[in-house]
């Protein structure tokens, strides 16, 4: 999978951020009828939880520390200031492990680059939400890198993994966060779902390649453009062409800024486009196409 770093684009600030860690609205977990958090969210069954990350309220308390053995950004050894994600879902009413096994958290960013992942591994793997680089020069929060010709800092909020060496490309280190959803799949996913099982595992390599930039009926990233929404792509492209655009995009388009997907078999890039086009027949109206 695409990892953040040298795959995004320019920043856009999208989504306003609030002042506390509210919870808007509750799924079904396992175990856990309503919420039992001072945090309450009002219920209903057919929305994920909003979290609102907020940089000025510091929503996420700093106390912990952790060490990184490869970080997603600089690609070597850090240290970082924050909280373990299990903690601070716990302190949002979330408790982990009483959530169902189908749980995912997408994370929205202030560039529009929202990826996906499975609670399940986020808590395995130990996944922190780091607020500070204990490797900054004083004063600073963050250390800068350069992305294209611009400096970043990945905070206020940073998703970082302290155990996982070497397998960067399989986990999402998305930074900027300023929104968390999490939900059941078909809660969170929604009207980017497939009709049809056969499309399940088409779906699920779009999901955990594409759907960080990408979104399919307005659920998904807004990097880059949603695939379906008023038109979907195979209205418009050449079919046959497709495939080699997404596995090499630089051959068709100078200074685009989708990645090239060269490192994915050929019919992994035709089972992801299988998707997109079953998904022409399943259209929302784009007065609906929001979350
Ligand atoms: C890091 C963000 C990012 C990721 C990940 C990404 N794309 Fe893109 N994609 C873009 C952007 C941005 C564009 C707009 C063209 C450009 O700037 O290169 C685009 C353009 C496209 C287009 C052309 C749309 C049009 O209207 O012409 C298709 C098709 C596409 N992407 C498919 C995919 C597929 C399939 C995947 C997953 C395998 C994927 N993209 C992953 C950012 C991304």
């Amino acid at each position: 999978m695409i990892n953040t770093m040298p795959n995004r684009t320019s920043s856009v600030a999208l989504v306003r951020v609030n002042p506390v860690c509210t919870l808007a609205l509750l799924i079904i977990f396992n175990g856990l009828s309503g919420c039992m958090s001072p945090l309450c969210p009002e219920v209903a069954h057919n929305k994920p939880i909003l979290i609102q990350l907020d940089a000025a309220a510091k929503t996420v308390d700093s106390s912990e520390t952790i060490k990184v053995e490869l970080d997603g950004v600089y690609k070597i050894q850090k240290r970082y200031r924050g909280m373990a994600l299990a903690h601070y879902l716990s302190k949002c009413g979330i408790i982990p492990e009483q959530a169902a096994s189908d749980t995912w958290i997408q994370f929205i960013c202030n560039d529009g680059y929202s990826p996906v992942e499975p609670l399940g591994s986020l808590i395995q793997n130990a996944a922190f939400i780091a607020t500070a680089d204990l490797d900054a020069s004083p004063g600073e929060a963050w250390v800068p890198f350069s992305y294209g010709n611009s400096q970043r800092r990945p905070g206020p909020y940073y998703l970082v993994w302290p155990y996982i060496e070497r397998t960067l490309n399989s986990h999402s280190c998305p930074y900027g966060i300023v929104v968390l959803y999490v939900g059941r799949n078909d809660v969170l996913m929604g009207a980017e779902l497939p009709k049809l099982q056969k499309f399940q595992r088409d779906f699920a390599l779009f999901r955990s390649n594409c759907m960080m930039c990408h979104s399919v009926n307005g659920v998904g990233g807004t990097l880059g453009v949603d695939l379906n929404l008023p038109r979907n792509v195979f209205e418009y492209w050449q079919a046959d062409k497709l495939n080699a655009y997404v596995a090499h995009p630089e051959s068709f388009r100078r200074n685009g800024k989708m990645p090239s997907f060269a490192h994915l078999r050929h019919d992994d890039i035709s089972e992801i486009l299988n998707y997109v086009k079953h998904m022409k027949a399943h259209k929302l109206e784009p007065s609906d196409a929001k979350r």
